[in-house]
């Protein structure tokens, strides 16, 4: 049985799913998504797409590239995905390997790949000289059968408004994505500073949906939001529910997140999943609330390259 790995092809995008889906089945992946993730990436992040074939048969998927919007150079990221039955011939190896040839020619220092919680992945890490560094859960909230806590009416002064009402004009989303997004917690810190960059690969990203996202306005002006994507079929996910500084503390994460959530059932979607840092306590709390249970850990590993 022979295994390559080549670049990713278009054609690709229906198996590229099908691969991601059943390894990480908590993440929102769409052909329409991968397509444009490749299509759109800024050139700085040096983004390559990895398959690995076993006798023509795609396995195993790595997507590759620089981290471009840290204020730290050279912060490179992979994270490869077998197949469950396709592990052990050597395809997660040569993903990896192949990945980090590239990112070091892209000027990379250091390669960052997420890895799951089991004994098994563990030791794949660790065999390849990568180290621990911080963890997240990833947590599913049942839509279809489980119940939400009861819509609430936001207090005076508050308006609650779907994105959609952003569409032509989104960018006072992108200033307040930018700062929770500085104070998210994670091995790679993030400065978004480039509007039109965020526009493509955040706001018109095929699988982001901004009529079941909700923005919590206090005087007008936007104090919270709650991002939604969607595969369009049946799983939601938190792409990023955030509080302005001045605002936090008041209940409007919980405010913007519920009217997302029911909106969200209402639209038919079934299964809602969020990640989030451990160490995210205002957030882990949120989502307790919510009823949403882990279903699994990633830790986020490191290699330092040369
Ligand atoms: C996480 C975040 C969205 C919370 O926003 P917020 O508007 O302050 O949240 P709320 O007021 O609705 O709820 C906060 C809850 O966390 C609890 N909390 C606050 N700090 C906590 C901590 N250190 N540990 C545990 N719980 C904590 C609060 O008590 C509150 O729960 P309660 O209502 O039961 O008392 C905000 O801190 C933020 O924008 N952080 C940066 C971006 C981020 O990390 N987003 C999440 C990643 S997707």
């Amino acid at each position: 049985m022979t295994v390559i790995v080549r670049d990713f092809r278009p054609s690709d995008a229906e198996a590229w799913t099908r691969v991601r889906r059943a390894v990480v089945p908590y993440l929102v992946t769409t052909p329409e998504q991968v397509v444009h993730d490749l299509a759109h990436a800024h050139p700085d992040r040096h983004y390559r797409l990895l398959v690995a074939e076993r006798d023509g048969e795609i396995v195993g998927t790595a997507q590759a590239g620089i981290a471009h919007d840290s204020p730290e150079p050279g912060q490179g990221f992979c994270t490869p995905h077998v197949l469950p039955g396709h592990t052990g011939h050597g395809a997660g190896s040569l993903l990896l390997s192949t990945a980090e040839e590239h990112l070091a020619q892209a000027g990379a220092t250091v390669v960052h790949a997420w890895v799951l919680d089991t004994p098994e992945n563990l030791e794949f890490a660790r065999a390849r000289d990568y180290r621990p560094g911080r963890s997240a859960h990833f947590q599913h909230l049942d839509l279809a059968g489980g119940t939400l806590p009861p819509l609430q009416q936001a207090p005076a002064g508050v308006e609650l408004r779907p994105g959609s009402d952003f569409d032509d004009d989104p960018r006072p989303l992108f200033e307040a994505d930018a700062q929770v997004t500085l104070d998210e917690p994670s091995d790679i810190p993030t400065e978004l500073d480039d509007y039109e960059d965020w526009l493509t690969n955040v706001w018109r990203h095929p699988a982001f949906d901004s009529g079941l996202t909700t923005v919590a306005l206090v005087d007008g002006r936007v104090a919270a939001f709650s991002a939604a994507g969607t595969d369009g079929e049946r799983t939601y996910s938190s792409n990023m529910t955030g509080t302005l500084r001045a605002f936090r503390g008041r209940g409007l994460a919980k405010l913007a997140k519920n009217d997302s959530l029911h909106r969200a059932r209402a639209a038919g979607y079934t299964d809602a999943y969020t990640s989030n840092d451990t160490g995210n306590g205002p957030m882990l709390a949120i989502n307790k609330w919510f009823g949403y249970t882990v279903r699994a850990t990633e830790v986020r590993h490191a290699r330092t390259l040369g």
